[in-house]
């Protein structure tokens, strides 16, 4: 039996024909972004969770002379939350990323890695979180992490 399955995403050209909540977020994202630590690849990624009651955590990726001891800018902010929050759900991760100091046109798309994080503390609070790709030409919003990770891993039984 052949299946399909499909997701809904919306696009949006800028910023401003976005929530004013979305909006400001995204303005979070770029300053989240100016800490990142990238001198490796020289690609930028800053990320910015609003927390359910408005608080706002940043991320940025943070890299090492040993590669893979370095972090994604969504996991830097998801555990950041994580840690110091561990009480307040997720409301939206926004993303951006640039690259040689230029914001890319298309948005960057979080890693497997990053999706797996975002499923586990989606799971966590038994509710959705949205998340905001964001490049300079086109910005793209998904309302839960399943349309970024279908067929999530859940457990064993
Ligand atoms: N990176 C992120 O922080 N998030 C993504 O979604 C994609 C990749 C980082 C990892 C590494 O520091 C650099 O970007 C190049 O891959």
């Amino acid at each position: 039996m052949e299946q399909r399955l499909t997701i809904d995403y919306q696009e949006f050209d800028s910023p401003q024909q976005m929530s004013a909540e979305d909006q400001a977020l995204i303005t979070a994202a770029f300053e989240a972004k100016k800490g990142s630590y990238s001198p490796y690849s020289h690609f930028q990624v800053g990320a910015a969770l609003l927390l359910e009651d408005g608080t706002v955590v940043h991320g940025a990726n943070q890299e090492n002379v040993a590669y893979p001891s370095g972090l994604c800018a969504e996991r830097t902010a998801m555990f950041a939350a994580g840690a110091n929050y561990p009480a307040l759900s997720f409301r939206t991760l926004a993303i951006v990323a640039s690259d040689h100091g230029v914001t890319c046109d298309f948005p960057a798309s979080p890693c497997g890695s990053c999706r797996q994080v975002m499923a586990e503390y989606q799971k966590k609070q038994g509710k959705p979180f949205s998340i905001i790709l964001i490049g300079d030409k086109r910005i793209r919003k998904f309302a839960r992490v399943d349309d970024l990770l279908p067929f999530i891993f859940d457990s064993l039984d």
